[in-house]
Formats: C-alpha cells, structure tokens, sequence
C-alpha cells in the first residue's frame, strides 16, 4: 500500500530537499547547547551556598537545570541560526537542481515507487494524473475539459498539462529539485520541458524507465483500488486492504475494500479498465515511448526491471537514485 495522490496535495506544505538535514543539524546543536548549558548552570547553582542541604541541592540543580536549557536553547538557536542556515542557502543556491522524471507503461509502477523516492530524497512527486484527477474530482474548467478525455484512455491537451507543471515547480518546495510522473507524455511536452527548465538553467538530470511485461500490466490496473482522499493504492492480489473479504466467485466484495487508515471507501479509477488500458497503452508506444529517444543521448535514461517484485524493484531504484 502505497500513499500516491497525497504526494501532490502534501508536497505543497513540506519544505526543500535541504530542509531535513537542515532540521537535524539544528536539533543535535541545539539540544548540545542545551545539555551543556543545563549541565553548567545546575553546577554552578549547587556549588555556591556552603550551608546547603540535599533538597537545597536538588532544588538548585533543577532550577539550574531549567535555566541552563532555557540558555542553551537560545545558544543554539542563535548558534545554528548564524552559522548553518548560510550553508543550507549556499546549497540551496548552487547545487545542481533535481529534474528527474518518472517513466513507464500504464501500471508499470510509477506511482508505487515515486513515494519512496520522495522519502529518500525529501524532494516532491509531481503527477499530472493526479492533478488532473484532482481537477476533475473538483470540476474546474480543467477538470471538465480532461474528464471524458481520461476516461476513455487519451492524452488530453499539451498546453493544458505544460501550463500545469510550469506554475508547479515555482512552487518552494521545489527548489532543490522534483519528480516528475506522467509528464512529459510526448516529445512537444518533453520540449516545453526543456524550454522551461532552461529558464532556470535547468536540465532534465535523471529518466527512471520501469520496463514492464505488457501481460503483466492488466492485472496490475485492473486489480487496482485506490483511496480517493490520500491517493493510496492497493491491489486485490499484490498489496490487499486489511479489510479485504473475497466473494464466492473469488472477487473483492466492493463493501470491504476499505483504506487501512481511514476506513473510507476505495474505488477504481474509470480509465482502470482492460478496455480503456488498451488505449492508453497504444497512446504510450506511439507517443511516449518515442521520449526515452529524445533524452537517451544525453545519458540520464537509467532502465529499471519492473516486472519484479515490488521490495526488488525498490532495491534497484534505490541505487539508481546516486
Ligand atoms: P496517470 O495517472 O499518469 O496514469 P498512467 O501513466 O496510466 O499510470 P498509472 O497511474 O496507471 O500507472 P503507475 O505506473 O503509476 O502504476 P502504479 O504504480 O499505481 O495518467 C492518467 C491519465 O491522465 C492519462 O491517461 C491521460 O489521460 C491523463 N494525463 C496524465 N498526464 C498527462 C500528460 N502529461 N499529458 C496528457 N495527458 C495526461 O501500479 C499499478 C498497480 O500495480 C498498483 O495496484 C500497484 O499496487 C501494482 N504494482 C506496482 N508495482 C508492482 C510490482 N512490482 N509488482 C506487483 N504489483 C505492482
């Protein structure tokens, strides 16, 4: 079970790739400057009266103690602040921006492994899917001009999605870098890419392409539920709800396919149909394919095997990700 449409909703409020060691560093100096400020003040408070008795003791230490954290917390802070945050911003300044994007058929796993890069490298998931669904599910203008489009499988149109991902990553929590999936879908997409990041003297720095038997892909999108709120995959045989009770004829009762977290309600996507996959797979080989071309040359296409198991999948993306 992995979270997906959450990427996008929540990747607004987290902050840069940065941000974590960024919060460590702070922390562990922090919280020294507070033990050794504690430590002092709780000696020096109990050292000073000749006359003082064992409650004496205790209570001068403890409130030496308090005075000591109060005072290391301030040092800390004062510390960190004056000396890392130039650093972090220097990172934030130089270091080469992420641009890495996520390739694949209908069901090859994008959406299974893009959460675990986001924990690894503390930098957003982009899904135009999911921005899109998102749209629909809140009946935009975007939203109703994609809702049938989706439905039947196509691509819908180029301005709509670039024009999508170009406000995007200006957002903060893109500054260090993002993941895109699902975007770019053909090579006028893929050159608007380009055009975009050039803006930023940016370029596409890493291409993930989940390679995947095509037999496998229509029991992966057919078994396929997800919760609507958080994004949440699940699959009847791969990754089952907890709830999950299977009928007489050996399909999932619809009434138990529950989220693990919230209990809501899952459902199936309308385009997660064997007829719609059809479509969506030839608008893949015909449009999409074409891209890893485009970007091979340059050297950051990196194949994966996703026909694996999804733990062995995790463990080659995972090396790929350096
Ligand atoms: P989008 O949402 O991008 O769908 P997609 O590309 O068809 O990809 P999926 O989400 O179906 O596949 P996935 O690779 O994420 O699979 P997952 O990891 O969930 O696009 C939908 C539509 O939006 C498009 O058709 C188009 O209309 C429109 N659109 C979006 N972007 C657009 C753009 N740029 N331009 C124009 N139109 C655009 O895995 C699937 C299942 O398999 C899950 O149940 C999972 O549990 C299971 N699974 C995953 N990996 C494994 C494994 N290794 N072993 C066993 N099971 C696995």
């Amino acid at each position: 079970m992995f979270q997906r449409g959450a990427r996008f909703i929540f990747s607004r409020a987290s902050s840069t790739a940065a941000a974590p060691a960024k919060n460590c560093n702070k922390k562990l100096y922090a919280g020294a400057a507070s033990v050794v400020g504690a430590s002092g003040a709780a000696a020096y408070m109990t050292q000073q009266r000749p006359d003082k008795t064992l409650c004496d003791d205790l209570t001068a230490g403890l409130t030496g103690a308090a005075a000591g954290m109060i005072l290391g917390g301030l040092g800390g802070y004062y510390f960190t602040s004056s000396t890392l945050s130039p650093k972090v911003e220097k990172y934030e300044k130089y270091w080469p921006r992420k641009c890495m994007m996520l390739f694949g058929a209908p069901g090859a796993g994008k959406g299974t492994q893009g959460p675990r890069i986001v924990d690894e490298l503390g930098i957003p998931q982009l899904s135009t899917g999911d921005m899109l669904r998102g749209a629909v599910a809140a009946g935009t203008p975007t939203g109703k001009k994609a809702k049938d489009v989706m439905a039947r499988g196509e691509l819908v149109s180029d301005d709509i999605v670039v024009g999508i991902i170009e406000e995007r990553i200006k957002d903060p929590d893109c500054a260090t870098g993002f993941i895109l999936d699902g975007f770019p879908r053909n090579l006028e997409q893929a050159k608007a890419l380009d055009a975009m990041l050039a803006k930023t003297g940016d370029t596409v720095s890493k291409v993930l392409a989940f390679e995947v038997d095509a037999q496998l892909l229509e029991e992966r999108i057919c078994g396929r539920w997800m919760d609507k709120a958080s994004g949440r995959s699940y699959h009847v045989k791969f990754a089952p709800p907890k709830t999950m009770k299977l009928g007489p004829d050996g399909k999932p009762i619809a009434g138990t396919m529950k989220d693990d977290i919230s209990g809501d309600a899952l459902f199936q996507r309308p385009d997660d149909t064997a007829e719609a996959l059809k479509k969506r797979l030839k608008e893949y080989e015909d449009k999409t394919v074409p891209i890893l071309k485009y970007y091979g040359p340059r050297g950051v296409v990196k194949m994966i095997n996703g026909g694996q198991d999804i733990k062995k999948v995790w463990s080659d993306v995972s090396t790929s990700l350096v």
